[in-house]
């Protein structure tokens, strides 16, 4: 399906994806790439709407298979409006969040397994996957830490985004472990960047590893062999 270039990323909340993500982009456009940037949840008006119910602390009650079915509902909605269209239109498409962080938080985290979670991709994803996936993973005390202060700090008051951010340390251990799992069965896609670097030495590393895969991609130059003129 794809002509473009699809990059997704995952880690914990407060890994330093969105930072990352934004840099990654910079860098792209900055070698004349056209790039799409969009996430999950979210990422469209009826995404936005998803990630509202799906994220705010207020939500009670939330059955974990009604939460896998708006995940997807969010991510369906996602590939149909923003990726697929970007793909076909042969931009590189960064997204923060896609199927594996569904794996990883409600069949790892909500203990649903992997199973239904793959089984769910298949019918609403069309069959779309990442072409390459960078997982940072720094330690999930650290990570979580982060994601807390920095939602202290930016998020505007009547705006509450801290439902699985106050989830216990077991949840956040089993997504933690999910990812490592994930990454282990599909070490062809997904290409781990220790997250407790600074963020200037883990621009480095992604950039390095998203360049060489778009100079095989075709959609990048390659470089001259050494040695040649
Ligand atoms: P995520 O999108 O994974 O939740 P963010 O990129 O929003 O994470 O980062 C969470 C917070 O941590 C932000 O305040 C960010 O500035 C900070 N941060 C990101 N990467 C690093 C890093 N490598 N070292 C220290 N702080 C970081
Ligand atoms: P996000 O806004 O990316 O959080 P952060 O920037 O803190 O990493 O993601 C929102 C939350 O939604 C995050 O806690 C992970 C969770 N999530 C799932 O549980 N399942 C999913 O399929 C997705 C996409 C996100």
């Amino acid at each position: 399906m794809a002509e473009g270039f699809f990059l997704t990323f995952e880690g914990l909340d407060g890994s330093g994806k969105s930072t990352q993500l934004r840099k990654l982009a910079a860098h792209l456009e900055a070698q004349g790439l056209a790039v799409t940037v969009t996430r999950q949840p979210g990422g469209t008006r009826i995404g936005d709407r998803v990630r509202g119910l799906l994220l705010d602390s207020k939500t009670e009650h939330l059955d974990a298979m009604t939460e896998l079915g708006l995940m997807f509902s969010d991510r369906a909605q996602c590939i149909a409006e923003v990726i697929a269209p970007a793909l076909h239109g042969g931009n590189v498409v960064l997204c923060d969040r896609f199927t594996d962080s569904t794996e990883a938080y409600q069949g790892g985290g909500r203990q649903l397994g992997s199973e239904v979670v793959l089984r769910m991709h298949k019918l609403m994803c069309g069959g779309l996957h990442p072409d390459l996936t960078i997982l940072l993973l720094a330690g999930f005390d650290k990570s979580l830490h982060r994601a807390r202060r920095r939602n202290d700090r930016t998020a505007p008051a009547d705006l509450d985004e801290g439902r699985f951010e106050r989830e216990d340390q077991e949840f956040h251990r089993r997504v933690h472990d999910k990812y490592r799992e994930i990454a282990a069965r599909d070490s062809h896609r997904v290409v781990i960047i220790d997250g407790d670097r600074p963020i200037e030495a883990i621009h480095r590393l992604i950039t390095a590893t998203v360049d060489e895969k778009l100079r095989r991609a075709g959609l990048l130059p390659r470089l001259p062999a050494a040695g040649v003129r």
